[in-house]
Formats: structure tokens, sequence, C-alpha cells
């Protein structure tokens, strides 16, 4: 039986900028992932038809009922034609998550690369990262509006990437093994919403966007060198930014705030903001520990 499985991201340096060509840094997320694989039909009074089963995100039916304008169903009739497919198959496709939705860690494209690998395994194709990424940006559209690609490559490549719209990404090796604390507001929010408010904004936002960018270029040589106070540092630095082109929240500040102050060496928003999760970056183990304690007296979620 066919089966796939895909890391959560975190965008270190660069969201939204991103989209407008600077650069972005993020690293997959293998502690939280999703997981697509086919069985066969439980239920042998239902229809003998194709269905997917996804009690996280509330999905629990047989394909023809489920409205076309999901991605997933977008991403299955797209693998249907690719494979060839004169039928999908009369099977349940269990989609597993742990990975929080519409919460700036990349659920919705490790949806799709986790459905991807699981139909080619199921049909036993040859296939590349490369060929993952490309399917699952095409999916990206319905979620973000105008992607830039960062979140399907990190999650289909399952490795921290520095990435440039139109001018490709390189693998990047950490310098040293980061001790991130990730933790989620709870606040959910919708990234095409937020890209588009940024570019409703571009000309007011645009100058805060190329000093993003400058960010994630002087960010690149701190972590290849695990030069831990300078990637804090650059981090604070990203966060305010992102303030100032309006996609923080109070939640987002506070929990920024209480991480720095309980010794974090940088924090900030992750993925589209407005909400979701943020990183926050510790010496050591035992101020991780301080770290996470402290933001659970504010109520944040502490997801690894
Ligand atoms: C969302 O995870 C990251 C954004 O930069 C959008 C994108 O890169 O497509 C906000």
């Amino acid at each position: 039986m066919g089966k796939g499985i895909a890391p959560a991201k975190t965008i270190l340096f660069g969201e939204h900028a991103v989209v407008y060509g600077e650069p972005g840094i993020a690293i997959p997320l293998w502690g939280i992932t999703t997981t697509a694989s086919f069985h066969q039909l439980q239920n042998l009074n239902r229809k003998q038809e194709f269905h997917i089963s996804s009690p996280l995100i509330g999905l629990d039916a047989d394909f023809s009922e489920i409205s076309v304008n999901l991605p997933l169903k977008k991403l299955i009739i797209l693998l249907k034609d690719m494979l060839h497919l004169t039928e999908l198959p009369t099977k349940t496709l269990q989609i597993e998550t742990t990975i929080p939705i519409a919460s700036g860690l990349g659920s919705g494209a490790a949806c799709s690369v986790a459905v991807i690998r699981a139909f080619f395994d199921e049909y036993q194709c040859d296939f590349d990262d490369a060929e993952v990424s490309a399917i699952a940006f095409e999916i990206e559209k319905y979620y973000h509006g105008s992607p830039s690609g960062l979140d399907n490559t990190t999650i289909s490549f399952g490795k921290p990437v520095y990435f440039q719209k139109e001018m490709g990404f390189e693998i990047l090796q950490l310098g040293t093994k980061l001790n991130l604390i990730v933790a989620d507001t709870g606040i959910q929010s919708v990234t095409s919403v937020v890209v588009q408010d940024v570019k409703t904004n571009y000309l007011k936002n645009q100058r805060y966007l190329k000093e993003i960018g400058q960010i994630a270029k002087k960010a690149r040589p701190a972590i290849e060198k695990g030069n831990i106070s300078e990637i804090g540092l650059l981090m604070n630095e990203n966060h305010e930014l992102l303030k100032k082109i309006d996609v923080s929240c109070y939640e987002l500040d506070l929990a920024v705030e209480t991480a720095r102050k309980n010794g974090a060496l940088g924090a900030k928003l992750t993925g589209a903001g407005r909400g979701g999760n943020f990183i926050a970056l510790a010496e050591n183990p035992s101020d991780m520990a301080r770290i996470k304690e402290s933001l659970k007296q504010i109520g944040a979620k502490i997801i690894l």
C-alpha cells in the first residue's frame, strides 16, 4: 500500500520578502509530520469509490462528494492526469498530521507532498524531490495566491534551504545544531489574506521587504558558521521589520518579548504571521527549558 511522509517547515528568515524575489531561509521540522497512506476500503456498505479520510482536517468523504475548490481535490485530479489513471483506486487515502493547520508551519504544502509521495509509491513511479516540489508548487497557488516556492521546496527536499525565487535554491549546511523552540499562539491565520495585504500596501512595504532580504543574506554565513548570537540578533531585527509590514499581532509580539526576556538569543514570528507560530533561539538546553516554561505561562502551546 502506497505511503508518503512530509515534514513541517519553519522560516528562519525572509517570509513575505521572499515573494518579491528576496532570499529566504527555511528548515524542515521532522518532529512534526503529515503522513498519507492508502488502505483497503473499510466500510463495505459505502459506495466502492476512492475515499479520503482525514479527521484532523475534518474530511471523511468519497472523492465525488468533495468540493472541487479544495486544494487537495485539485491535487488528486492533477495526479490522476499525470499518472494516466483511468480511475482512482477504490481505496481509502488516510491523511494524518501532527502539524498545526493554518499556523505558519507549512501544513498545506506538507499535505500535498505526503499525498504526492503516497500516489507515486502506490503506482511505483520513479520520481525525484524536484518533481514532487514542482507539483506541490502548483497546489500552493490555491493556498497562497502567489507563493514564493519556499515552503514546497523546503518540505519536498526535507533539508535546510537558502531560497530565492527565480534564482533557485541551495541546500544549507548548519554550522551547529540550533536550540530552536517552535510555539503556537493558537490563532489561525489565512496565508493568502496576509500575503494579499502585504501586496496591497506594497509601496509602503517595499523598503522593509528589501531590508528583510538583506537580513537573510547576512544570516546565511552566520548559520553556516554556527554563530548563534548573530543568528539571534538577526531574528530580532527580522521580527521588527515584519511588524513594520503589519504581519505581526499583539500575541506574537508578547510571545517574542517573553522569549527574549527569558534569555532567548532571538525570537520572531514564522510564516505568514497575524497569528500562528513563532520561533525562539536558545543558547543551551537549560535556557530552552526556561523559555518554554515562560511561554506556556502566557498561553502559548509548545510545538517543539
Ligand atoms: C508562508 O509560509 C511564507 C510567505 O512568505 C509566503 C510565501 O513564501 O509564499 C508568507
